[in-house]
């Protein structure tokens, strides 16, 4: 049978409506305390009718940090206000995940007050980070990170279960490991980020060890029918070109698969940094993990049934679609029209280009 966008699909033990994905997206709306409130709520529960929501990058901790603004799952207060916007998607039939970060050396001491952290003393070239100051938005050039102790490595992989419990707690139907777009598991992936020397470093299962301690780790807190990674093999921003990624992605599958996490999403386009995915590799990667897997970038509704239609997907994201239509379910349903994605309010502000968008 061929897979069509709008036929509900089941989820670990979840029943999704439809195969519509809207994936992570930061749009650095918090109160103070990196806390979300009542217009996040209004933001995602306009989406709801999307088969499965995944909310916006999270930091499992202060110093996961790396942007001003973005939310945080490690304190109570966070959590209060995450339970608002879980519960205004479930009100309308949606289900949900939080996406979990941990930046690493994508960060700078302004943000956080902190040395941004790395597998290794390496500066990303070229990569900015956002960040308000006295009211003042600017974009500041990322630190160079220190390199983490193997103690520490071991305390992260404990704070992104934690955060995955606190997760649950505030509602969320399960959680995506952001594993993908240069950010700190990226890093310990990439031979060119990752210099290590030891157990965490080298050769290629070592740089895969990380990712694979946090999902089982994240699997033991929640369950695996909970438990989502979140994949980049293709993208390079963030200085993250790495000859050896995709026999490292590979390999990570693989590792991801035998722990049975419920799907892997694909992040094939990070803004301009889109490249062409390979149909090999689609093929490869289909036999390497059981569960769903969900692609997102660049694509439309014709893009995404010829993609469903191959089987090597089971569901697609549609991000900037999602910015600019909260009713993209419906738009899909009459192959159009499309609100025009404004420029505004990407990332900060207020409602001006975040929930002010109208449905048809
Ligand atoms: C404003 C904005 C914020 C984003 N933030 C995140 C994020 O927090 N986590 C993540 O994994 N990807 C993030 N992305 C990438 C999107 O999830 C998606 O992969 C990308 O937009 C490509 O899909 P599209 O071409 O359908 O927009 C972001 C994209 C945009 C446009």
């Amino acid at each position: 049978m061929i897979n069509n966008l709008f036929d509900s699909v089941q989820l670990g033990n979840i029943d999704l409506k439809n195969r519509i994905v809207m994936p992570p997206m930061t749009r650095s709306r918090t109160e103070k305390g990196d806390i979300p409130s009542k217009i996040n709520a209004d933001y995602y529960s306009q989406r709801a009718s999307a088969g499965l929501i995944i909310a916006e990058a999270t930091q499992i901790s202060l110093q996961a940090q790396g942007y001003s603004l973005t939310p945080g799952i490690y304190t109570d207060e966070q959590i209060s206000g995450w339970k608002l916007v879980t519960g205004a998607v479930h009100a309308k039939g949606g289900k949900i995940f939080l996406q979990l970060w941990h930046v690493g050396r994508v960060s700078n001491s302004h943000v956080n007050g902190m040395q941004p952290v790395a597998p290794s003393a390496i500066l990303a070239k070229e990569t900015n980070v956002y960040v308000i100051e006295d009211g003042e938005a600017n974009f500041l050039p990322t630190d160079m990170p220190r390199e983490l102790s193997v103690d520490e490595i071991k305390n992260i992989v404990t704070d992104y279960s934690v955060a995955a419990k606190n997760a649950i707690n505030a509602g969320f139907d399960g959680v995506e490991i952001h594993g993908g777009n240069g950010y700190l598991i990226d890093q310990f992936l990439r031979s060119n980020s990752n210099k290590r020397k030891d157990e965490y470093g080298g050769s290629i299962e070592n740089r895969v060890r990380f990712v694979l301690e946090v999902t089982k780790a994240v699997v033991e807190a929640v369950g695996a029918e909970r438990t989502g990674v979140r994949l980049a093999p293709f993208i390079t921003a963030k200085d993250m070109g790495d000859p050896e990624i995709l026999e490292a992605i590979t390999l990570a599958s693989k590792g991801i698969n035998d722990l049975d996490a419920v799907y892997l999403h694909l992040s094939e386009a990070d803004f301009d940094d889109a490249p062409e995915i390979p149909d090999s590799f689609r093929v490869k990667l289909r036999a390497a993990f059981t569960n769903s897997i969900i692609a997102t970038g660049r694509y439309n509704l014709q893009r995404a049934q010829d993609m469903l239609e191959t089987g090597w997907v089971d569901m697609i994201g549609f991000g900037r679609l999602y910015i600019a239509n909260p009713d993209l379910v419906e738009r899909f349903k009459n192959d159009g029209p499309y609100n025009e994605l404004r420029t505004i309010g990407w990332f900060g502000g207020d409602e001006v280009g975040f929930t002010d968008y109208p449905n048809l």
